[in-house]
Order: C-alpha cells, then sequence, then structure tokens
C-alpha cells in the first residue's frame, strides 16, 4: 500500500508530507554526527553540504568522536598516504565502536568512490560507503544501516553541484569561508586519481554561487575562497556538459559566464569581503582573469599557480597540456598586470622516468618564479591511473627524497626572499584568530596569503588591519599593528 496511515485513517497528501517530515527528522532525533574530514578544501567544503543534509533531518553536529552516535570521515586517495592516515583512523572508530556497538562508521568522499565496496567487504571497519555525488542520499542510506544492513553509494553525477543546499559551517573561525564553485575534473593528468574520484566537470549556477558570498557577508564572514580543481574553465550557460566556450552557439556565448565574470559578479556581490580561489590551471589561466584581479580590490593578489614539473618531457608525460616556456609566460603576464601578486606551487618529485637534468628543470623554473610557497610531493602512483597503466615507476625512493629535499631547501630560500622584500612595508592584513604561539598575539594573512603574527591589542578575529612588517622567517611576517583598516585590501 501506498498511502501513509496513522490511527487507521487515510491522510491526505500535505498530511502524508508532514508525516514524512517528522519519520525523517526522526532519523536523527537525538542523534549525534561527528565529521572529520581529510584532503583539499574540496573536501572540507563537502562535509559541510554533508552537515546540512544531515541537519535537515534532525542531526546535530558534535566535535567529540566519544559523543557520536554517526561517525563520517571524508577521505582523500590523491596519494599513498592519505589512505593510510585514514586506514590507521577507521581502526580507531572501531575502538570506540567497542563500548558503543550502534555507532555507525562511514567513509565518504575519494576513498569512497575510488575502493567502492571493497571498503566494506575489506577489513569490516565500515559500515557505510558514499562517494562525493551520492550525499543526498545519506538519510536513506543511515536508515539501511539502522535497519541491519551495509549500505554504498558511489554513483558519480554529471549534474550535482549540491547547488541549492546551504552548507552548515563546520569548526571555522567565522571569518573565512569555502564555497564550491564547480565539480570534479575532465583534465585526465596520468598522475591524478581525481577524475576517477569525483568524476566529469561541472559548473554551479552563479546566482547560487553568489547567494552563498551574500549570506556569508551577512554573517560577518570577510572572506571567500572559491573551490574547484581547474577553475579557470568555470562556465556556466544554463546547464549541460558541453566543457569549451568555443562549442557554444552564439546566443549561448552571449550569456555564457566565465570564471573572469563569476569572479566580477563576486567581487561585486561582496564589497567588503575578500575574494580568493583555488585551483589555477595555467593552460586555462586568461588574462581575462588577471585583468578582473587587477580590476577589483576585494580580490586578493594571489594565485596558486601548480607547475608539477619544470621539464617539458615531463610535462608532456604528465599530460598537463602546457609547456616551461608557456607557464613562464603565463608568469610574465601575472607579474605585469597585477603588481605585488603572490604566487605559490604545486610540484611532483620523481615522477615515471624523471632523470638529474629533468629535476634540474625544475629547480630552474622554481629560481624563475621565486614563488612565496608551495606545496611539493613525492610521486605517489595510483591504482587505475593512466601513469599507472602505461608508465613504470622507476625513480628509486632514495632519489625521489634526494630531489623532493632539494626542492623544499629551494622553496625555503625563495620563500625567505620574499618575505624579507616586505620588511618596513605596510600590509593590510585580515585577522583569522589567536596566534598558536601566544595568546597575546593575532595571525591573520596578506591579500598575496602571508602569514602575519601581531601584538593583540585592541584587535579581534574578522578585522581588517594594517600592520607594519618588521621581521620575518621563511613563512611568517612579525609586524606591528598601526590601525582598522575599513575595508578587504
Ligand atoms: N586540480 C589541481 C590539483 C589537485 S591535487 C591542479 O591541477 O593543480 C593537488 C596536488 O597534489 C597536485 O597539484 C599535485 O601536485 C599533487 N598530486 C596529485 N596526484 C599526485 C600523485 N599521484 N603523487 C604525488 N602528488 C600528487
Ligand atoms: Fe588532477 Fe590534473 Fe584534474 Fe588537477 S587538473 S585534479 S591534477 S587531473
Ligand atoms: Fe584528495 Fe579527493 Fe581532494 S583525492 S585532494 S580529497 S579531490
Amino acid at each position: 500500500m501506498d498511502e501513509l496511515q496513522i490511527e487507521g485513517k487515510v491522510m491526505d497528501e500535505q498530511r502524508q508530507g508532514e508525516a514524512l517530515m517528522i519519520e525523517t527528522k526522526g532519523l536523527g532525533a537525538g542523534r549525534k554526527l561527528y565529521v572529520e574530514s581529510y584532503g583539499c578544501a574540496m573536501n572540507f567544503s563537502d562535509s559541510e553540504i554533508v552537515a546540512s543534509i544531515l541537519g535537515e533531518n534532525g542531526f546535530e553536529t558534535t566535535r567529540n568522536l566519544e559523543d557520536a552516535d554517526v561517525v563520517f570521515v571524508n577521505t582523500c586517495s590523491i596519494r599513498e598516504k592519505a589512505e593510510q592516515t585514514v586506514r590507521k583512523r577507521l581502526k580507531e572508530f572501531n575502538k570506540t565502536k567497542k563500548s558503543k556497538p550502534d555507532m555507525i562508521i562511514g567513509v565518504l568522499g575519494c576513498m569512497a568512490e575510488r575502493l567502492k565496496d571493497q571498503l566494506l567487504e575489506e577489513e569490516k571497519l565500515v559500515d557505510l560507503v558514499v562517494g562525493p555525488d551520492a550525499y543526498r542520499d545519506l538519510p536513506d542510506l543511515i536508515q539501511e544501516v539502522d535497519g541491519g544492513r551495509k549500505a554504498v553509494n558511489v554513483i558519480l553525477s554529471k549534474e550535482e553541484t549540491y547547488a541549492d543546499i546551504a552548507p552548515v559551517r563546520l569548526g571555522g573561525n567565522g571569518v573565512t569561508a569555502f564555497v564550491t564553485i564547480m565539480r570534479g575534473c575532465d583534465n585526465m593528468c596520468t598522475f591524478c586519481v581525481v577524475p576517477f574520484t569525483r568524476g566529469r566537470e561541472r559548473s554551479r549556477d552563479p546566482e547560487t554561487i553568489v547567494n552563498e558570498v551574500k549570506t556569508l557577508a551577512e554573517q560577518g564572514y570577510k572572506e571567500v575562497t572559491l573551490l574547484g580543481q581547474n577553475v579557470d574553465s568555470y562556465l556556466w550557460y544554463g546547464g549541460g556538459l558541453k566543457k569549451d566556450l568555443k562549442q557554444l552557439s552564439e546566443e549561448e556565448q552571449g550569456t555564457a559566464i566565465t570564471f573572469a565574470l563569476l569572479l566580477e559578479k563576486v567581487a561585486l556581490a561582496a564589497p567588503g569581503m575578500r575574494i580568493r580561489f583555488s585551483t589555477s590551471h595555467p593552460k586555462d589561466m586568461v588574462d581575462e582573469v588577471l585583468f578582473t584581479i587587477a580590476k577589483y580590490d576585494n580580490i586578493c593578489n594571489y594565485i596558486h599557480l601548480p607547475f608539477q614539473s619544470g621539464s617539458n618531457r615531463i610535462l608532456e608525460l604528465m599530460n598537463r597540456g602546457h609547456t616551461r616556456e608557456w607557464y613562464k609566460e603565463r608568469i610574465d603576464r601575472i607579474r605585469s598586470i597585477i603588481p605585488n601578486c603572490g604566487i605559490s606551487q604545486d610540484i611532483i618529485s620523481g615522477f615515471c622516468t624523471e632523470t638529474e637534468e629533468d629535476h634540474q628543470d625544475t629547480l630552474e623554473l622554481m629560481e624563475y618564479v621565486k614563488y612565496d610557497f608551495g606545496y611539493m610531493f613525492n610521486y605517489s602512483e595510483r591504482p587505475n591511473t593512466m601513469a599507472q597503466r602505461k608508465l613504470e615507476d622507476d625513480v628509486p625512493t632514495e632519489v625521489k627524497k634526494r630531489r623532493l629535499q632539494e626542492i623544499i631547501d629551494l622553496q625555503r630560500d625563495h620563500s625567505h626572499y620574499r618575505t624579507k622584500e616586505q620588511l618596513n612595508t605596510v600590509r593590510r592584513v585580515l585577522v583569522e584568530g589567536t596566534s598558536k604561539r601566544s595568546k597575546e598575539q593575532l595571525y591573520g594573512r596578506t591579500p598575496g596569503n602571508t602569514v602575519v603574527v601581531f601584538d593583540k591589542k585592541e584587535f579581534k578575529a574578522g578585522d581588517f588591519v594594517d600592520v607594519r612588517i618588521d621581521d620575518c622567517t621563511s613563512a611568517t611576517l612579525l609586524g606591528t599593528a598601526i590601525g582598522l583598516a575599513d575595508s578587504p585590501a
């Protein structure tokens, strides 16, 4: 029977709706959700969507594992080490579960998508496995588990952007927040697992993005970071999966929103907020975006521009879609269009067949740019990627490690060079909170994304403060506050 009956009476449609609401709210009534996130900002942002979906169903979030009835770990597969960390954590969760047998343990995110039900079979540590595009299904899946079954949904979607879901901000500082503008990735870099764990690239409706940013501004947030694996290929023209502006009809092109236009819309919608974005892809970063950054004060002068390797041969094997010359030209354009632009990198050391000469090309490119900071990794082979199938992971671990250390050491010198450049200047800092080292000090960031620490005085988190830079290490600027400012830049 389809109809819902209470006390023997058949209800009208509206009442049925209400009853269903109460029933699903009941799913989480009195139950607490604990979410732990690993990996990139996208995962942290997704966990906020998950908290919102379960919040709608009556779950409260908790920061204490011991209080939790449902424990989720939002996972990353980017390198083997990331997966090992999660496995270790799952074992710890299972220890807690021993004294609380009803506790549900779920794996979300990229590792869920990569390993699917293998995760259930493998070590029996998990009740629930849910991929990044299936979070709307969580209430039903939890019900399955309540009924004594294991539950899995790892279906990837070509459309899901969770555009209508208002994230519940978890564990943040109340000052900075992430907003996802697109999901998935179509690039197929040969080393990378993301296209397999996150599916096809799709952009989110710009109106919902702007509204989310406006809401953050109303709630007192002072900075938003727009997230995507390749923000430069953001494209909205009302739906569909056509990727390229060139593939659109003339009419569609006229109304299409590119990343540059989206940035502009967001900057205008929240003039009192700092706008950041991540990640840019060198092959797609167009001058229009750089001009937009230069035009609006509240868009931070900072670009994270991964280059992975300085060798053309390796870049080609990685399928990055650009050369070192192209990359340098992009850097030159950034420097000429946006004065004082902070630039950071991602580098992979020891990719398949990398020679000493290739490695020297990487160091040379670093020397050319002198990045403010960077994220540097040893190559970690990932199952089923093109590199794993077609290339040999043949650089010995010792060599990978030594090259990585050289890269890290050089980056430290460059970071110090960049922080020293800022001595005796005044930088506008958005205060994010109290410094870890001293309660009497605050920390925040410059528009270029360098961390600044200074004595608290009368200032507090969320303030824009002008700070004179007196001293520095390679990672941090130390300064003296000279006054409150009334705008982001
Ligand atoms: N979409 C972003 C990067 C996302 S992954 C971009 O294209 O720039 C973040 C970083 O992890 C990458 O830039 C790369 O440097 C690193 N990474 C990805 N796969 C890796 C692997 N198999 N081994 C080591 N590092 C990897
Ligand atoms: Fe991975 Fe490349 Fe996509 Fe970045 S652009 S997520 S490195 S496939
Ligand atoms: Fe990791 Fe998935 Fe992000 S693999 S880096 S959490 S997209």
